[in-house]
């Protein structure tokens, strides 16, 4: 019988998983640009459940799907039943005994973890509140084409400890990448998520670390990170957020302290002019093109995995 596994958070890998993932996510490069990815998806219908809008990350999973001969089906939560109060346990019920694979975008983590025990499928977290484990995975595999290694190398996290952030801390606990957050006071990443990373991290020797100053923060850093001020429903706390924040841009001032070659990284949809300028994410250190394209290559990764296929 084929394994299937749910992805939910960059902790349900363990390290080799994580390094076959990005490996994967190399070879499926190579192959679709080629035009010959194989069809390892035949006759798998995933679900692809979104409560929040999405523009690669929706994108990526429905053209990696139809890439690999696999079929998606997007719902969009507020079309479903569910936008008329029937339980998510419900609607998991049925989802699992029609679909192969659900790919869920959600306000709650929590409605990840009852979507996966009630329908039976393997879940991929394509963003909660709580982790966006895909981004994390894409963006290592981005790291790992452009330097050829994790493994010592440090990544600066600018900004809010958010769910892109919970997920990289774990990622780079997994694979050797140094993490350093620095964000303001009262954003700290997920104290539980920053534990687990930590006990991940002794395995591989990765050092994480949260910096308050963002220049102290970029000195020794090989990629500069950042992801938006306002996370998709954190937006009732908008006023004192863009006001905390701003001390924490990502402009060529800041790109100054940074050594020469470090690179510049930003999940996006960016805010030029707030975490990010224009320049900067336009300019020759930017890797967020290269890194948006290569979420493609994730999302087929890492269908694959959960649905034991590849
Ligand atoms: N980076 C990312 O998840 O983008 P979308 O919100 O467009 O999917
Ligand atoms: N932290 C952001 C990521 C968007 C891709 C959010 O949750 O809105």
């Amino acid at each position: 019988m084929t394994e299937t596994r749910s992805f939910l958070s960059v902790s349900d890998l363990s390290s080799s998983d994580a390094e076959a993932l990005i490996a994967r996510s190399g070879e499926l490069k190579a192959r679709m640009k080629a035009q010959r990815p194989p069809q390892t998806l035949k006759g798998v219908t995933v679900g692809l459940l979104f409560e929040k809008p999405s523009t690669r990350t929706r994108t990526s999973f429905e053209v990696a799907a139809i890439k690999l001969g696999g079929d998606p089906i997007y719902l969009s939560a507020n079309e479903l039943q569910l936008s008329r109060g029937e339980p998510i346990k419900d609607t998991a019920r049925i989802l699992g005994s029609y679909l192969d694979a659900i790919v869920g975008r959600v306000y709650s983590h929590d409605t990840l973890v009852q979507l996966a025990e009630h329908s039976g499928r393997p879940v991929v977290n394509a963003l909660s509140d709580a982790e966006h484990p895909t981004q994390a995975l894409s963006d290592l595999f981005t790291i790992m084409e452009f330097r050829g290694r994790l493994r010592d190398l440090t990544m600066a996290f600018i900004g809010d400890g958010n769910n892109v952030c919970n997920s990289l801390l774990l990622g780079g606990a997994l694979t050797g990448l140094n993490v350093t957050v620095s964000c303001p006071d009262g954003y700290e990443p997920d104290s539980s998520v920053l534990g687990t990373a930590k006990a991940l991290a002794k395995k591989t020797g990765a050092v994480l670390a949260i910096v308050r100053d963002p220049k102290k923060a970029v000195a020794d850093a090989d990629v500069v990170y950042t992801d938006v001020w306002v996370s998709m429903g954190d937006e009732k706390e908008e006023k004192e957020r863009l006001r905390d924040f701003k001390e924490y841009q990502v402009n060529s001032e800041l790109m100054k302290a940074a050594p020469k070659g470090a690179v510049v990284m930003h999940c996006l949809p960016a805010h030029r002019g707030l975490e990010i300028t224009d320049d900067v994410i336009e300019g020759e250190r930017s890797l967020a093109w290269r890194q948006g394209e290569n979420k493609l290559f994730g999302a087929a990764a890492t269908l694959e995995f959960v649905a034991g296929k590849g």
